[in-house]
């Protein structure tokens, strides 16, 4: 999926991001721009960066970077004391490379591309103040592990904010199944959005708030499939599985104490 082709420069995507975007003032009807798709993503990015009251001397760990343009933007807009960007798939890290070679020349200590599993994190305790992830929490193999891990390498007194989309419903994932086939065939695992905040809560997290996103998510990514060849394609299930109240769009916020 992440591996020697370039999923983001699928006309889905732009911008080296791959994420279904935040979308603000869209008006119905109205042709969408490649760079206003762009915009999309980077405000999905913005939407996270700023629940997680970023200061000066932040440490932030990105789970799930891709090409490593939400962990440049967080940088240049949020200008913490570093950024660290981790993904599975040494493509999309050789990708990014490419994509930030500039800003990794200029500030070597201040972003950083590292290669690991979200299950595994490969640092030590108490390592970050911050940490985030951006539509990448519905790849990960188990959410219990992802929760410990990112408990274990916060330091206290830090925050997580995850984006992606769960179901409200358990019993929900046999219809998702039968409407996308990305669920169906097991790359995006979508879980109950209850059973994720067990999750934070048994890994040690407090204060674990949930906020529905998914009015500025599912309208904006159909209304851009729809002037693209994906027009015709499963994908628009996408929304009509929101509608029939079987998905929806999270962002989950948490404390270490
Ligand atoms: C949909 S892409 C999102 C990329 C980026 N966050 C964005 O919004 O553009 C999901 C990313 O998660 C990464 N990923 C999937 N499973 C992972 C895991 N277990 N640990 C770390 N990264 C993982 C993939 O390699 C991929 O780059």
């Amino acid at each position: 999926m992440y591996g020697e082709h370039d999923l983001s420069s699928s006309g889905l995507f732009s911008g080296h991001f791959i994420n279904f975007g935040y979308w603000k003032d869209l008006t119905p009807g109205e042709r969408i721009s490649v760079a206003e798709r762009t915009e999309s993503q980077a405000n999905l990015y913005r939407t996270v960066l700023s629940r997680l009251q970023i200061d000066p001397g932040d440490v932030l760990l990105e789970v799930g970077c891709g090409i490593g343009v939400g962990a440049a933007l967080a940088l240049r807009e949020f200008d913490p004391s570093a950024v660290w960007g981790l993904d599975y798939s040494q493509d999309q890290l050789d990708r990014a490379r490419r994509v930030h070679a500039e800003m990794l020349a200029e500030h070597p200590d201040r972003l950083v591309l590292r290669q690991g599993s979200a299950l595994a994190l490969p640092f030590e305790d108490s390592t970050f103040s911050k940490c985030f992830s951006v539509e990448a929490a519905q790849h990960f193999e188990d959410l219990a592990t992802f929760a410990t891990e990112a408990h274990r390498v916060l330091e206290p007194g830090g925050r997580l904010a995850v984006t992606t989309f769960f179901t409200p419903h358990a019993t929900a994932i046999q219809d998702l199944r039968r409407l996308i086939n990305t669920i169906d065939s097991g790359i995006d695992v979508v879980r109950p959005i209850d059973s994720f905040r067990d999750d934070l809560l048994r890994a040690g997290f407090a204060d674990v708030h949930i906020e529905n996103i998914g009015d500025h998510v599912w309208h904006g990514f159909d209304a851009w499939m729809e002037q693209t060849e994906f027009k015709n394609s499963w994908g628009r299930n996408w929304l009509r599985a929101d509608h029939d109240g079987l998905i929806d769009y999270y962002l989950v916020t948490a404390n270490t104490e």
